[in-house]
């Protein structure tokens, strides 16, 4: 595991266009943490590292929102009103195992909804430090 701070704005988006610039197709990024910790800042990240121009919305009402416009088509999710057998429902396998859906970038917010996860994953823990200051903890789960 590995904890990046992120004293502001900035640094959260930052760490997002970094991710968004490297890393590949098929990846699956769990976003869990405090409520307001910086998961979508962070996803608004991955969006300009991705090259993708549209702003990036949360998906809190709509469930998904997808961008297809950048280096990889980015599939952005909040499960954040849903309960873990009503994820089920979601089929969201078929975002990582690409069969139905164009390979991508899946970055879920709310992970801690999900029932069951994909065989490798990058987690990232976003959560209010002490003394208020914004942290990520990242694993990678291969
Ligand atoms: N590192 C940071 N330092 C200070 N403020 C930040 C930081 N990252 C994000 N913010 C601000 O925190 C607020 C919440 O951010 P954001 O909506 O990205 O959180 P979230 O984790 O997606 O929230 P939710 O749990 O509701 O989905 C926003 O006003 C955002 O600008
Ligand atoms: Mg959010």
């Amino acid at each position: 595991m590995t904890t990046i701070f992120l004293p502001d704005l900035e640094a959260t988006q930052q760490l997002g266009i970094t991710l968004g610039k490297t890393l590949n197709v098929g990846t699956v990024i769990l976003l869990a943490g405090d409520l307001g910790a910086g998961k979508t800042t962070l996803v608004q990240g991955i969006g300009k590292g991705l090259g993708i121009i549209d702003p990036i919305v949360s998906p809190t009402f709509t469930l998904i929102n997808e961008y297809i416009e950048g280096r990889i088509p980015l599939y952005h999710l909040d499960l954040y009103r849903l309960e873990p057998h009503e994820v089920i429902g979601l089929n969201l396998e078929s975002y990582w195992e690409g069969i139905e859906v164009t390979p991508g970038i899946v970055a879920i917010e709310w992970a801690e909804r999900m029932p069951y996860l994909p065989d490798s994953y990058l987690r990232i823990c976003l959560n209010h430090g002490e003394n208020g200051q914004r942290q990520a903890e990242i694993t990678e789960i291969n």
